[in-house]
């Protein structure tokens, strides 16, 4: 969709009152505003100066390299796009290989992200109960990438996280170390809520010991899923 952004005067090109930006639609090649269009952060990549760290209990994180304010694409969040029999076959072996660390999220009804194999560094995200960014589909170009997104100020040296907001497919449930006043204690449902963990959803098969992380969902489900990574592996 072509915006109406040419005859505005001032401001950012394509910002807060562009059409396409206010749907989560990346302009295109045929935006009138062209190279001076702001809407592209996704096609141009670009993201907030982020840094790989280990932290005390959760294995690697992700740190701000300098002060962000809020609205900020931190990065795509990307990894293999795979549909829900190969996500319970790929659940199963994880599962055998006792896997410590899990890298999956839920695009739609049937696609799901796995960054196990195949990623960047947006994979070494953690959870807090309390984030200070989220996850937000965008269209670009007729498919459907999701990024982490800021959602206030972040300080220079703060850990980047999201609120996973876990399905739990029959898994034991992983405890939470995100350490805020609010934590709920688990990444996914406690214990005490295994009467409704959803492994029938996924397989039948009780040894399933996956979660996925579900990106929160503004755009239509219909819409092709793509990430830098599975477009390559389409080439
Ligand atoms: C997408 S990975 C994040 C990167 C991971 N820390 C690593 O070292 O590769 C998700 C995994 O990180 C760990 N994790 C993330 N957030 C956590 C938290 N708040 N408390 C405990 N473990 C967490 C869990 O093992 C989870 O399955
Ligand atoms: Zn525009
Ligand atoms: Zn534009
Ligand atoms: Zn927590």
């Amino acid at each position: 969709m072509v915006c109406e952004c040419a005859s505005n005067e001032g401001g950012t090109p394509c910002g807060s009152d562009c059409l396409n930006r206010l749907l989560m639609i990346e302009c295109s090649s045929r935006c009138p505003l062209e190279d001076q269009c702001q809407n592209k952060r996704f096609q141009r990549r670009q993201y907030v100066p982020t840094e790989v760290f280990r932290t005390d209990w959760k294995g690697l994180g992700i740190k701000a390299l300098t002060d962000l304010g809020p609205d900020m694409l931190v990065m795509e969040y990307c990894g293999e796009v795979i549909d829900t029999n190969e996500f319970a076959r790929r659940s199963m072996i994880y599962s055998r290989d006792n896997q410590q660390h899990f890298y999956f999220m839920a695009l739609s009804q049937d696609e799901i992200i796995d960054a196990t194999l195949k990623g960047n560094t947006s994979r070494f995200i953690n959870h807090s109960c309390d984030p200070n960014c989220e996850t937000q589909k965008w269209t670009v170009n007729g498919r459907l990438r999701v990024g982490f997104f800021t959602l206030r100020n972040i300080s220079k040296g703060e850990e980047i996280t999201f609120d996973y907001q876990f399905e739990r497919y029959g898994k034991e449930a992983q405890a939470c170390f995100c350490g805020s006043t609010n934590c709920r204690g688990y990444l996914g449902k406690a214990p005490d809520e295994d009467d409704d963990v959803t492994t029938d959803d996924v397989t039948a098969d009780d040894d399933i010991t996956d979660d996925v992380i579900q990106a929160k969902s503004e755009v239509a489900e219909s819409t092709e899923v793509a990430t830098e990574s599975s477009k390559k592996k389409k080439k």
